[in-house]
């Protein structure tokens, strides 16, 4: 087995790549929708806005039966975590080929002078074993949920936006943040506590409008209801359409600020994306998220509008010291 460095993909590398890809999938769909050629190529042809990425592929007999993307989110050094993804064909698993790829990586990290890796996979799958057995520790524990917009009961969404707190107006707004709420925005998300912490990276209006650019540069539609006084954002939520996929949306950051706690401002922005988004993206039949496992809050609203529990995600990591 021979490990060759794809930072330039040809066309043969990407077809090959994306086998692979076809190949994780077919053995394991985990309800996720097939990937598509052109999806494959975009990913392996440029990084995401703000990031570099570096790839890995392990040859036999001069077929491609591994691959690893290591992303790099900002500068080298930056003091951010890489995040690696590794797919090993079914019929060639435990033969070392993850681990293999994994070296490679870490000697990636260690040369852009990162400090640590994340990984996020699924629970209950060979990944935990395999990241568990390089020293890679769970930070994270994410409860994946869906909601079929079919099984909310007709009239609730528009009972819960009757039910709204006295005080407080809903706007919405599609892609990029009205520069009036750019900086009451991202205050908001400083209210994501969790995730802050996490990442490291202060929120503020030029990375929440960074964040819906990069939105738009893949061709999918991000939409926000926010609740708020004036111009000051209580709360809001965040809904991605993409483009390969407009049946089923992507819920991304909901948050409510501390002070306007306790209120249902959660549950009524969320109502008010439920409609907003019936008439305006008619087409979209489900919407999927991710809550921590301590998020109770959340998980709550999330059951009461209607949201079913599905596989749980992990996230974990490790320091490039320890890696191989
Ligand atoms: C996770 C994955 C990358 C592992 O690849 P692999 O080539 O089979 O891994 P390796 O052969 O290098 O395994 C190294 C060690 O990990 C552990 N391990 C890997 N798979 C395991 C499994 N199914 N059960 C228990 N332990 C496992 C073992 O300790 C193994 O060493 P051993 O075979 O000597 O016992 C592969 O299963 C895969 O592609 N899964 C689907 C995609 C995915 O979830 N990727 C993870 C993203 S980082």
């Amino acid at each position: 087995m021979d490990v060759i460095a794809v930072d330039d993909p040809t066309d043969a590398q990407i077809r090959q790549w994306h086998s692979v890809l076809l190949a994780v999938h077919a053995d394991d769909p985990a309800d996720d929708p097939v990937p598509e050629p052109e999806q494959t190529a975009a990913r392996l042809l440029g990084a995401e806005q703000g990031s570099r990425q570096r790839l890995w592929a392990a040859l036999e007999d001069g077929e491609m039966t591994a691959v690893a993307a290591l992303r790099l989110p900002g500068a080298p050094g930056a003091d951010r975590p890489a995040e690696i993804d590794i797919q090993v064909r079914p019929d060639r698993r435990r033969h070392g080929l993850g681990s293999a790829l994994l070296h490679h990586a870490a000697e990636g990290l260690r040369a852009d002078r990162r400090s640590s890796v994340i990984a996020q996979v699924s629970a209950a799958t060979p990944a935990v074993p395999f990241l568990e057995s390089h020293g890679f520790e769970c930070v994270l524990t994410l409860k994946g949920l869906l909601l079929h917009l079919s099984d909310v009961p007709p009239g609730r969404v528009k009972e819960l936006i009757a039910a709204g707190p006295v005080g407080y107006d809903l706007v919405h707004w599609q892609g990029a943040v009205p520069d009036e709420y750019a900086l009451a925005l991202a205050r908001a998300k400083h209210a994501m506590a969790d995730m802050q912490a996490y990442e490291g990276v202060p929120w503020d209006a030029d990375r929440v409008r960074e964040m819906a650019e990069m939105v738009n540069k893949r061709g999918d539609a991000l939409y926000t209801v926010a609740a708020v006084q004036g111009t000051t954002v209580a709360g809001f939520t965040e809904v991605v359409v993409s483009a390969d996929d407009p049946y089923r949306a992507a819920q991304y950051d909901t948050a409510v600020v501390p002070e306007h706690r306790g209120r249902r401002l959660g549950i009524w922005v969320k109502a008010a994306m439920l409609d907003w988004l019936s008439r305006e993206r008619p087409e979209v039949r489900e919407i999927e998220t991710d809550n921590a496992g301590d998020n109770v809050h959340m998980l709550a609203v999330n059951e009461e509008l209607g949201y079913r529990r599905q596989r749980e995600t992990r996230e974990y990591q490790a320091s490039a010291s320890v890696l191989p």
